[in-house]
């Protein structure tokens, strides 16, 4: 049968990986080791070219996507998988198909990793309670965002040697984002400290529940970190302003050289991306190739969603 887990596998014993949250810190690592030996695989290396061999990866974007639906795609076609990418512009939900009808019409045709991204948070979870392969959450709603956040503490691992210990800032609009809510989750896991530093109007009331220490003044927050993570404004899911200009926004949150200076002298600067330069990350800053690991951050997306493509399709049995 397609997609019921095998109990043997005790590598991943989860069908599905819808957030950080269901994951032990021993599933995190193993992952993370996973992932760690395919970025340092060749781009087209043969075995590991054989491992996804005739299962079938579908995408499926709800909502605009780059850097996350192109490295799903790299990842399930250097496991050997077929691959269907599909995004809203171009399919039926347009014409008013709803999210269950959408996920049951590709399911009859049998994938056995459902890759999927929608705007409302708990709508991948809801799928994956339908389809019968198995389902990873590439960001839903402000709810979770795994993969991003596995990349994140993969890029940190390689580059630091631990997550255990660090001290990391998040910067930015936290109310919003997906991208801290599973960095959150697998820092604190990992042992990390994670301070959160953002306008009050864009912290979610109960964020101190999450076991964060809360900032509002960037040069505080910033104090001594090892990591600094930037996070775009949100807009798309603003109704309303939230901050008075994008100006006024910059001059206090916004990370320049003159605020970078507080944090650690080596500390690494993370963007998940898109970035919005000159609103909450200077220019120079995200470019500078001394401190900024934006782009080992996208070169690590694609190991870690082999890793995770890997460990999921493990536990499939059958349609082979
Ligand atoms: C993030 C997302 O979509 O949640 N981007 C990404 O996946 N790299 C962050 C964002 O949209 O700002």
């Amino acid at each position: 049968m397609i997609g019921s887990p095998n109990a043997a596998n005790a590598f991943f014993p989860h069908r599905h990986l819808l957030g950080i949250e269901a994951l032990s810190a021993a599933e995190i690592e193993r992952l993370l080791d996973l992932a760690d030996s395919y970025a340092n695989l060749p781009k087209d290396d043969e075995r590991a070219r054989k491992l996804l061999r005739g299962r079938t990866v579908m995408n499926l974007f709800f909502e605009t996507s780059t850097r996350t639906s192109t490295s799903f795609e790299l990842a399930a076609k250097r496991l050997g998988a077929d691959v269907i990418a599909m995004s809203v512009g171009t399919s039926s939900i347009k014409k008013g198909e709803t999210l269950l009808d959408t996920a049951m019409t590709l399911n009859a045709m049998k994938p056995d990793v459902m890759v999927v991204r929608h705007n409302e948070s708990g709508a991948v979870n809801l799928l994956s309670q339908k389809v019968d392969g198995s389902v990873i959450n590439a960001g839903d709603g402000r709810h979770e965002h795994p993969t991003q956040a596995l990349l994140d503490a993969l890029t940190i691992r390689r580059r630091l040697g631990k997550l255990n210990g660090l001290l990391v800032a998040i910067c930015g609009d936290i109310l919003h984002s997906r991208v801290a809510r599973s960095n959150i989750q697998l820092l604190t896991k990992m042992g990390a400290w994670v301070r959160v530093i953002a306008p009050l109007t864009l912290l979610p009331s109960n964020i101190d529940r999450m076991g964060v220490e809360v900032f509002t003044d960037m040069k505080k927050g910033l104090k001594d970190v090892d990591i600094v993570m930037m996070l775009r404004l949100q807009l798309e899911r603003m109704q309303g302003a939230y901050v008075p200009s994008t100006r006024e926004y910059f001059r206090f949150y916004g990370l320049d050289y003159a605020k970078l200076a507080l944090a650690k002298p080596d500390a690494l600067i993370m963007h998940p991306g898109p970035m919005n330069r000159g609103v909450e990350i200077d220019s120079e800053v995200a470019d500078d190739i001394n401190r900024s690991v934006i782009r080992e951050q996208v070169e690590m997306g694609v190991a870690v969603r082999m890793a995770c493509l890997d460990a999921l399709t493990r536990n499939l049995t059958g349609n082979q």
